[in-house]
Order: structure tokens, then C-alpha cells, then sequence
């Protein structure tokens, strides 16, 4: 089936502090790589992100940080829009969920699940702290976990066994504002979503997603069999979506209500910058095709809570079709923590290697299948080979050797040979692999495609010697070379979803910027292309440093070498 057009969205990074490196893999790099496919393919498409504002991680941080939340935020919103520009994460919009737009969309989806009698209102118990007077939701309480005694657990969710749960649920509370146990138990009113009759729509609806990773798959069916309950909305709160009801003034919609909906506020944010239209992507299903790529701890909020407001306001809106759910990367198998300060942080990593090198190296180690663990040492490796070894020398070669003996001219060629007929058959089939993987979001394998080209490349000119070739055969050197400049042309292409700052260097260097951007589709029609009177620029550095033993040990110095 094919749509009019596609729609991407990644996790939305919580606002109260730099990400690290698992949460870009998990989310914002491979939506991205997607993404400036599916644009390069010439499909009309905008991937949308935002950050995720509310919730008590913005107060908690912004209160750390003595200011004000809304400061707080403002100013966090930029530092992570700056590091993902660092990461040449190419968003169409990259908006708030403290919009305005989405303030309005939350309230409508809840004034529409009202009328369609998906709304409760209950007298809940909340617990209330005597000391810092103010009631304790979600992550302002912490306490040790009923199911498996985790001692850091927070109102919300337990970071040990990762189960959800009602602050009140909690063992030996204690407020994370100030530590008190002086916490009382106290009636408060609250508005709840009717997912325990909402469960028969969305078990038909994931019946229907038949695209999704079979992580996601399975995480939506857990939930379901195990048995929907009716989910709290509000919270007492001052900073979030106000609740536009009588009697519910001081309080503010959860986090996890207005988040997800934040993808329809960003995109309306994105439809007024750019004068685009936010229904065509929101409100005809049936011509949007919908990827989103999130971290396995988000995937119940899109498999159940999202759908279910969307399927229970009685309203048309474009629900997801592939949900792209990754497992955990690790730092030397243990676990990357914003809370413990444990891996690296994107910002930090931006200033220590190139940002190509991280984008390369995450997408080829994408957890996809199972958890996989950062090490330093598999970083260098990979570099150096992939990147260095294979990219960068068939790079070096080819344009040292054809500048000193074509003067910088690609050269016109000769006869097309059966070594040129066996490298088109081969690298056809490679770049088959490479789409098919990148349609799929299976991005290792799409690295590893993306190298098997690279590696095609360099064999292509190790086989066929055109340094050699050149002392007696100046017609084949040139047919050799022609083409191999031509496979170069190609590559450029086709990396640029995933090295796009090494790959402008190196058009940039074969004065190819007009084909940025663009892909490839006929592999013959390339690799036979004349050679128009192009040239281009021998590199004056080696186009990919390696990274170096001591800058390994530095790192391991800094960082640590094994798991917290
Ligand atoms: O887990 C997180 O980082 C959340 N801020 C994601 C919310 S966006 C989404 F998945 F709805
Ligand atoms: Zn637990």
C-alpha cells in the first residue's frame, strides 16, 4: 500500500535535563536516519518532536536549579534544541508540550471523552506532606516498592521492577522535596479515563497494527491480558494543562495525558511557522503513514493510554502504524541513569568526538532485538574500521590518485568491462538490502548494507588496481577510476542519512552539494554516468580521523570502564 505522505515522531526528551546517549539511540537518531530517508526518497514527510515539559521531574529539576519551572524550561528547551542541532537531528518542528496548542488539545480530547462517557470523576486519596504543605504526586514521593521492594522507588514508577503504581501504594513514604515522612493520606477529587471500557477498542485496534516491532506488539498485548484499570488524569499541581472544569482549579492534567497529544500540538505549532497543513497528517488515516520510535518503557503509553484517548474521543485521528520499540543500550552492561549520572551524556559526547562518529556507531549498535552494551573499546573498533579503514580510504585513494594523474578532472572512460558488470550486480543488490532495511527500521542491518557498500567499493579498486593499470593501460585506469568515482557519487548519497556532516565535506569535495539530499535509485544509470567535465578537490586531511589509544584510556579515565 502506499500513502501521500508520512508522519515521524520520536519519544518526547523529558525537559529537566540533558539526555544521554540511550535516550538518543532509543528515539530522536533513528526517527532521524528514517526520516531523512524517507525525504531523500522524495516521500513527503515532517517528523515531529518536541520536548516534554510538565510532570514533576520539570518542577523538581527547576526547583534544583532555584528558578522559576517556567525559566526552568525555557531555558532547558533551548540547551536540548542546540545538542540535537549538534547531532544534525534534522526536525521539521521541534516544539513544546507547554504550547499553547497542545493546552487546547488536551482539554478538547478530555471534553470529548466526557461526552463519549470515558470520563470519571472520583474522590482519590492523595498523600499530602504536613511540612512542605503541598500534596506529593508522582516522582515528589518515594518510598520502597510494594511488588519488589526496591527502596528508590517514586510515586509514579519503580525503577527497579518497572511497575506502575499509585503514590499511596508506596512503603514508608517520604517527600523527595524535603524528605519528610510527616505525610498524611488525604480525599482529593480527580478526573479518570475508563480504560477498563475502553480495552475492547484498543485490543481491536492493535489487532490491526500489524507493522509493529514485535516488542511493541508484545508489550500492548501484556497490558491488555493482564487487564486495563482506570487511569488517574490529574494531578494537584500548579505547573502542567490546566483542567478547564469547575472545582478543579489549582489542579493540572498528568504528564503522560498531554504528552503524547503534544505530537498533534507540535505539529500544529509546526503548520503555523510554516504555513503547512496539521490535518492532513492528523485527520485522513487512511493517506498518512504514521512511524514512531520510542524506548521500551514508553511503548504501553502508545500501545494502550494514547490510542485510547485518540480511539475514545469519537473523533477521526490518525492513530500509529509502526511502532519502532527499541531495548536499552547499556554502558558496559549496566545502566545509562540521568538520576545517578552514570554514562554519557549527549552534550559531553558532542564535545569529545564528531558527532557523525556517534550517529554511525549507535545506529550500527541499535538495540534492536535485545539490550546492547556500550564499551569504548567497540566504539574505537568500529570507527576505525568502518568508518576510517573503509569509508575514508576508498575516499583518500580514489581522489589522491585520480587528482595527480586526471589533474583533477574526473576522466572520460574506456570499455565497461566484466569487473564493472560484477560490481553493478553486486552493489544493485546491496542498495536493495540498504532500502529494504531502512523501509523496515531495521537499522543495523541497514548499517551493516551501508558498509557492505563501502567495503564493495574498496574491493572494486584493490581488485582492479588502476594505480597499477595506469603504467600500461591509461584507458582502463580511467574506466577503473571513472567508475569508482561514480560508485563515490553514490555513496555520498547514501550515507547522508546517517554521516550527513562527513558526507557535505565529501560532496563538497567532488562539487556534488546539489545532490544533497537526494538518493539513489538506478545503480547502473550511476555507475555508467559520463563524466560531464566534473572534478573535484583531492582532501587536504584525512577525511576520517581515527580515534586513538590514549584518547580511549582518557575517556575510560573519565567516564569509568564497567557497569555502576
Ligand atoms: O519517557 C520519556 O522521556 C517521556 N518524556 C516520553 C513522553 S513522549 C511520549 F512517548 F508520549
Ligand atoms: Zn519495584
Amino acid at each position: 500500500m502506499s500513502y501521500k505522505r508520512h508522519l515521524v515522531t520520536s519519544a518526547l526528551p523529558y525537559i529537566n535535563g540533558v539526555k544521554h546517549l540511550g535516550n538518543l539511540v532509543g528515539s530522536m537518531l533513528p526517527a532521524d536516519v528514517y526520516a531523512r530517508f524517507l525525504r531523500q526518497k522524495g516521500e513527503e514527510v515532517i517528523y515531529i518532536c518536541a520536548t516534554d515539559d510538565h510532570g514533576t521531574p520539570a518542577e523538581i529539576a527547576a526547583h534544583k536549579a532555584g528558578l522559576s519551572v517556567k525559566e526552568f524550561c525555557d531555558q532547558s528547551h533551548e540547551t536540548q534544541k542546540e545538542i540535537y542541532e549538534g547531532f544534525a537531528l534534522k526536525f521539521d518542528h521541534f516544539g513544546r508540550t507547554s504550547s499553547q496548542q497542545n493546552a487546547a488539545l488536551t482539554q478538547h480530547f478530555c471534553a470529548k471523552l466526557k461526552e463519549e462517557g470515558f470520563i470519571e470523576e472520583k474522590s482519590d486519596q492523595q498523600l499530602y506532606s504536613i511540612d512542605d504543605e503541598r500534596y506529593l504526586p508522582d516522582r515528589y514521593v518515594e518510598g520502597t516498592c510494594p511488588h519488589c521492594g526496591f527502596e528508590g522507588a517514586r510515586g509514579d514508577e519503580c525503577e527497579g521492577c518497572g511497575k506502575q503504581m499509585e503514590p499511596t501504594e508506596l512503603l514508608n513514604p517520604r517527600s523527595s522535596i524535603s524528605g519528610s515522612t510527616n505525610i498524611e493520606v488525604r480525599e482529593t477529587r480527580h478526573l479518570y479515563i475508563k480504560l477498563s471500557e475502553l480495552d475492547g477498542r484498543v485490543r481491536d485496534w492493535l489487532d490491526t497494527r500489524h507493522d509493529f516491532s514485535s516488542l511493541a506488539r508484545a508489550i500492548g498485548y501484556k497490558w491488555l491480558d493482564e487487564g486495563l484499570h482506570d487511569r488517574c488524569i490529574t494531578r494537584d499541581l500548579k505547573w502542567g494543562v490546566s483542567v478547564d472544569q469547575p472545582g478543579y482549579e489549582g489542579k493540572v492534567f498528568y504528564v503522560w495525558f498531554d504528552a503524547p497529544i503534544g505530537y498533534i500540538g507540535a505539529t500544529q505549532e509546526w503548520a503555523e511557522k510554516t504555513g503547512g497543513d496539521w490535518e492532513s497528517f492528523w485527520k485522513k488515516p487512511e493517506e498518512v503513514y504514521y512511524t514512531q520510535f520510542m524506548a521500551k518503557d514508553n511503548v504501553s503509553f502508545h500501545t494502550i493510554n494514547f490510542p485510547a484517548t485518540q480511539l475514545g474521543s469519537g473523533e477521526t485521528w490518525k492513530t500509529v502504524d509502526n511502532i519502532k520499540a527499541f531495548n536499552w543500550l547499556t554502558y558496559y552492561g549496566g545502566k545509562f541513569s540521568t538520576s545517578r549520572n552514570h554514562g554519557i551524556f549527549t552534550d559531553k559526547a558532542l564535545e569529545l568526538l564528531p558527532a557523525d562518529y556517534w550517529r554511525y556507531y549507535l545506529m550500527a549498535r541499535a538495540p534492536e532485538s535485545d539490550d546492547s552494551s556500550f564499551t569504548w573499546a567497540d566504539m574505537q573498533g568500529v570507527i576505525n574500521k568502518d568508518l576510517a579503514d573503509v569509508l575514508g580510504n576508498y575516499v583518500n585513494r580514489l581522489l589522491k590518485f585520480t587528482a595527480k594523474k586526471f589533474d583533477g578532472k574526473v576522466p572520460e572512460a574506456g570499455t565497461w568491462s566484466a569487473a564493472e558488470d560484477k560490481f553493478l550486480t553486486e552493489t544493485s543488490a546491496l542498495l536493495a538490502d540498504y532500502n529494504k532495511h531502512l523501509a523496515n527500521c531495521e537499522f543495523r542491518k541497514a548499517m551493516s548494507a551501508l558498509r557492505a557498500l563501502w567495503v564493495a567499493g574498496n574491493q572494486y579498486l584493490a581488485e582492479q588496481e588502476p594505480w597499477s593499470v595506469f603504467k600500461e593501460d591509461e584507458a582502463r585506469a580511467a574506466t577503473i577510476l571513472r567508475t569508482a568515482f561514480n560508485f563515490l557519487s553514490v555513496i555520498a548519497r547514501l550515507s547522508e542519512v546517517v554521516i550527513p556532516f562527513t558526507t557535505e565535506k565529501l560532496q563538497a569535495l567532488i562539487h556534488e552539494q546539489d545532490k544533497q539530499g537526494t538518493w539513489v535509485t538506478d545503480m547502473e544509470a550511476e555507475l555508467k554516468r559520463e563524466a560531464e567535465d566534473r572534478t573535484f578537490e583531492a582532501p587536504s586531511d584525512v577525511l576520517i580521523q581515527k580515534i586513538e589509544d590514549e584518547q580511549i584510556a582518557e575517556f575510560e579515565g573519565t567516564f569509568g570502564s564497567e557497569a555502576a
